[in-house]
């Protein structure tokens, strides 16, 4: 199986399969609701046919809702989720009618940072030969796990504007790496190598440019590798390590990076994956996996795409997969990609994928698969 995500050493106090989980769920915006509706009856055939002990609580967050009455994401809001959930569920933020990305930045970075989700996992895994776009590569080469930092670096919001729109303007990003931020995602990404039976680790910087931020970076990097002779790990530059990537992919187990640089690289990845209807993400607090985790595809609004019944749904059946794996469920989690597996495999996917079949369709076929496969009657 390739995406597996679970951080079965860390998790496996906090499964407990027969507790009740609270999951909160969040369309977002554009093809967002569209594709998270399709995500939560696969998640109702968990509770209501195959008797999971989850509680759903659908919560109407977004730019339709901001605009309607200034709500981004409020702090009972907040809180309730980070006491009550077990998870998150987001489809996605971001609509031209709200230029300046309020009520998504509040609600994605309340989540990420406010619940101090340092590793945003996300795995590059290609379910079908057809999707790999490099000429002689085939899926069982782009199989591997993005550790992106998720609490820091150029995300943390420093900085400011002077002297805006005249001739003299500034504007200043600062970019944030601290000593606990930069071990801690690199101490998760070689845990995650040593419990998943993966040999091979990268880190991915820029220290030849950035020499104060990634010298932190690289020394905190050689520092860690020392504690895991088990995993073979390198050094690499990021420009190199796109370079990389499209050469031979097949080289990577585990990748880990700063925000920014895991946000591009992540995008590249999707491109192997067969684009962004195929990315799933988890972003979780990799060292007390009880906390509240929140789980999304790595695409965003496709506001061309939105209400059309086109997005292609996958990624978002995936993260439930990553989602049902974290809060104890792992062969779930195998079994959604096996069901979207044979999808593709069939050709009933969206266009996107080379298959006919719109969001719902498409959707509802793979849920018919996970049902059959549970024994349960069809949806
Ligand atoms: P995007 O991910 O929405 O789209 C990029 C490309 O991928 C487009 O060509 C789109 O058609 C395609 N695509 C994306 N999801 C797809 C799907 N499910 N099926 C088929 N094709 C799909 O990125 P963008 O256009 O740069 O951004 C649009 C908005 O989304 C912006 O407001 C951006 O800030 C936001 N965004 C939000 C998140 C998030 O909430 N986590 C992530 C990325 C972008
Ligand atoms: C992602 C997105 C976000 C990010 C945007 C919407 C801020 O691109 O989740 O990949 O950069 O993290
Ligand atoms: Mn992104």
């Amino acid at each position: 199986m390739a995406g597996v995500f679970l951080l079965r050493a860390l998790n496996d106090g906090f499964a407990m399969p027969n507790k009740r989980k609270k999951i909160a769920i969040i369309g977002g915006d554009g093809i967002g609701p569209e594709v998270i509706r399709e995500a939560k009856l696969l998640l109702d055939i968990y509770r209501d046919k195959a008797g999971l002990p989850l509680d759903l609580w659908e919560l109407d967050l977004g730019a339709d809702k901001f605009l309607r009455d200034g709500t981004t994401f409020p702090k009972e809001i907040q809180v309730a989720i980070q006491r009550e959930c077990s998870a998150v569920l987001l489809g996605a933020l971001g609509d031209p009618r709200v230029p300046n990305l309020e009520h998504a930045a509040a609600i994605l970075f309340g989540m990420r940072f406010g619940y101090d989700l340092y590793s945003n996992i996300r795995p590059v895994t290609a379910l079908a030969d057809r999707l790999v776009p490099l000429t002689g590569r085939k899926a069982k080469d782009v199989n591997f796990v993005v550790f992106r930092e998720n609490t820091e670096g150029i995300y943390a919001g420093m900085g400011g504007q002077f002297k805006r729109g005249t001739p003299d303007e500034v504007a200043i990003n600062e970019d944030i790496n601290t000593r606990k931020g930069v071990e801690r995602i690199i101490r998760a990404a070689f845990e995650y190598a040593r419990t998943h039976n993966r040999k091979r680790l990268t880190m991915a910087d820029k220290s030849n440019a950035m020499r104060h931020a990634h010298e932190l970076w690289l020394r905190v990097f050689n520092e860690v590798r020392a504690q895991y002779p088990d995993i073979e790990s390198r050094h690499v530059y990021v420009d190199a390590l796109c370079l990389y990537i499209i050469q031979d992919p097949s080289q990577f187990d585990v990748i880990v990076t700063n925000n920014l640089f895991g946000d591009i690289v992540t995008d590249l990845g999707a491109a192997l994956q067969g684009g962004l209807g195929m990315a799933a993400s988890a972003n979780v607090h990799a060292s007390d996996p009880t906390r509240v985790a929140l789980f999304e595809p790595v695409h965003g609004s496709a506001p061309p795409l939105a209400g059309k019944d086109i997005a292609n749904p996958f990624a978002s059946l995936l993260t439930v997969g990553m989602l049902l794996a974290h809060i104890g469920y792992p062969e779930e989690e195998t079994r959604i990609e096996r069901c979207v597996t044979q999808a593709l495999d069939e050709g009933m996917c969206t266009v996107d994928v080379g298959g006919k079949l719109g969001t719902r369709a498409a959707a509802a076929w793979v849920r018919d698969r996970v049902a059959e496969s549970l024994n349960l009657t069809k949806t």
